[in-house]
Order: structure tokens, then sequence, then C-alpha cells
């Protein structure tokens, strides 16, 4: 079986990628590197440094490599930046996506899997309550908008030309390898911060000074499992939340991480960024009752702290 990962060099993805070959699956990576890394690319795997935008370099690297199954992470993931610039969000998680789907059919691919967002798409969670997938999506930000588009158009393509697909929303995943520095990722960002002796920020949810967002954090093994079971046949709804159903304030979040490293920081506060919800938790049922219970987080996090303490020379 041979499975194309779009962003293999970015977080997910490249966890995607390394465990797919560590079950036999031949796999290739498309990835132009914005956010992703070589070094993350497992070294069995093909690489194709290319841009999902352009639909010349897709159709070739499908011809040359023709995918069973496509893994479609690639994408703009920042939140802030489809504020600040809503068309680079949409040339990249449209337009791009677009090319990933319309390749996916003129290659004869099996199934496309495509990462999603719960953590965006329902807008704001009422305290209390966990959103279903039979929830209407309540997009907030370019970003919801851009991902909720390409939902729309596998339902449509898969009506009107048969591509197979599933949707996995994805809850807030970290995991080793994440990016500390880009604007997403608040447990890399907390865990860089807190290695180097820097004091953390608290983005506020309402009012300065409050505990933060509330959030539901998802380990990475817990994503590709289920990433892995929609490409096996495990999962058969079109439509899946990947999350705990546990809600978290980056307060808390913060509190348990100093916890994990046992080193006590200072912690600022600030107003709410533009854009981030004040809630988002999902309702995991679905996810738990099909692949079992997901890594706590305390032990999620230890083992994402061990990760950036061997990772970082220095710490
Ligand atoms: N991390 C999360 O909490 C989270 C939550 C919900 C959804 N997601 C989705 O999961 C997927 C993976 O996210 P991630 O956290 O691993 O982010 P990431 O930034 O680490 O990975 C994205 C990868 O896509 C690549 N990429 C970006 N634009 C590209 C382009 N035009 N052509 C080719 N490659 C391109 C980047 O270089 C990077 O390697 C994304 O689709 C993201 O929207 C992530």
């Amino acid at each position: 079986m041979k499975l194309l990962v779009t962003g293999g060099a970015g977080f997910i993805g490249s966890h995607v990628a390394e465990t797919a070959l560590r079950l036999g699956y031949e796999v290739a990576v498309i990835d132009n590197l914005l956010t992703g890394r070589k070094e993350n690319i497992p070294a069995q795997a093909v690489f194709y440094q290319a841009d999902i935008r352009h639909k010349d370099q897709l159709e070739w690297i499908y011809k040359e490599f023709q995918p069973d199954m496509v893994s479609h992470q690639a994408a703009q993931t920042s939140v802030a930046v489809s504020v600040r610039e809503p068309v680079l969000d949409a040339e990249i998680n449209i337009i791009g996506s677009l090319n990933v789907l319309n390749a996916c059919l003129s290659g004869n691919v099996k199934r496309l899997i495509f990462a999603s967002t719960g953590g965006a798409i329902y807008g704001e969670v009422p305290p209390g309550e966990s959103a279903s997938v039979s929830w209407p999506a309540q997009p907030l930000s370019p970003y919801a908008c851009s991902k909720l588009a390409i939902e729309g158009y596998l339902k449509c393509y898969h009506q009107q030309q048969e591509l197979d697909f599933r949707i996995l929303r994805y809850a807030n995943v970290y995991g080793p390898r994440q990016d500390p520095h880009g604007e997403a990722g608040v447990v890399a960002i907390f865990l860089d911060r807190l290695l180097t002796q820097q004091e953390i920020y608290i983005n506020a949810g309402r009012t300065v000074g409050d505990a933060g967002c509330i959030r539901d954090y998802i380990y990475v093994g817990d994503v590709v499992k289920a990433n892995l079971a929609a490409m096996e046949d495990k999962i058969n709804s079109p439509i899946i939340n990947v999350g705990t159903g546990v809600e978290t304030s980056t307060l808390e979040l913060a509190h348990i991480i100093e916890q994990c490293l046992d080193i006590e920081t200072r912690i600022e506060f600030k107003p709410p960024r533009p854009g981030d919800l004040v809630r988002s938790v999902l309702d995991a049922s679905e996810y738990t009752a099909i692949m079992g219970a997901t890594t706590d987080l305390s032990q999620g996090l230890k083992e994402t702290a061990q990760w950036f303490r061997e990772e970082k020379t220095g710490y």
C-alpha cells in the first residue's frame, strides 16, 4: 500500500509517515518546508519538495509515486496568521487543498484523509458542553472557514465523482516535534520557554488575569492512531472528532508543565488574541468507542517534555 503524506515534514504529518512506514506502508512526503523541517521526514520516505499550490508539481508527483491513499496534512496552520493574511490562508488551505483533491481524482486514489479542525470549526462551545459532529459549524476565523470549505468540497466530490474520504477534526494536538517558534502550539511554546528560563504568557480568555482559554489537548500518538484507523476501515463515519473531551485552561496547562519539568517560572497575563475562541472542547465519544482511551494529559506532557529536553542541546 502506497501512502502520500502532504505536510509530512511537519509535526503531525511526520508522525503519520513514521508510523505508516513501521506498519509496512510505502510512504512519500510532499512538503514545501514552510513550517516543516527536513529532519522530521523519516529516512525511508521518498521526499518531494513541492508546493500544493502548484498543481503541475502535484500531478507529476502523483504520476511518479501512484499513491493508493493520501493523508492531507499540509496547511497554513495558524489562526492568528489567517486573521492577518486571509488570502494567503485561502491560497494554501483552499486552492492548495483543491489541487490535492483533483490530483486524487485523476490519480485513482482509493481514499483521502483530511486533517480538519475540531478546535476551530464549532465556534464557541458553551460551558458544560462538548461539541459533537452533529453541531452546525460556526467558523469564527479565516482558518476555520478554509477548513470548512474543504470539508464541503470533499462531500461534493464524493457525490459527483465518488472520491472516498474521511475527515478528522483534530482538537489541540501536542507532542514531540511540535514547533515552539510558531504562533500555535502552546505546549511546545511553554516547554521551550520553561527550559530556557524564560517567563510565559497567558493570553486571556475574556479579561486580562483570567485563567486563559479552555482547550481539549490531545497527544499526537492518538491523532496518528486515528489517521491509520481511517485508512484501514476502522473509522466508517465520514467525519469524526479526534479529541479527548477533557477541558484544560491555559493556566492549568502551565502548572502541569511546571510540575512535569520540575521548574517554576514567572507567569505574565496578556489580553485576548484576535480570532481565539474562549472555550473549545470536543465530544470524543466516537473516537474512544473505536480506539479506546486517549493518552492522559500528564503522561503525554511527560513524554513531550522528555523529547524537548533531549532534542535541544544545552537543556
Ligand atoms: N496542531 C494542531 O493542534 C492542529 C489542530 C487542528 C488541525 N490541525 C491540522 O493538522 C495538519 C498538520 O498540522 P501541524 O500541527 O502538523 O502543522 P505543521 O505546520 O507542523 O505542518 C504543516 C506542514 O505543511 C507544510 N506546508 C504548508 N504549506 C504548504 C504548501 N503550500 N505546500 C506544501 N506543504 C506545505 C509545512 O511546511 C508543514 O510541514 C494541518 O492541516 C493543520 O491545520 C492541526
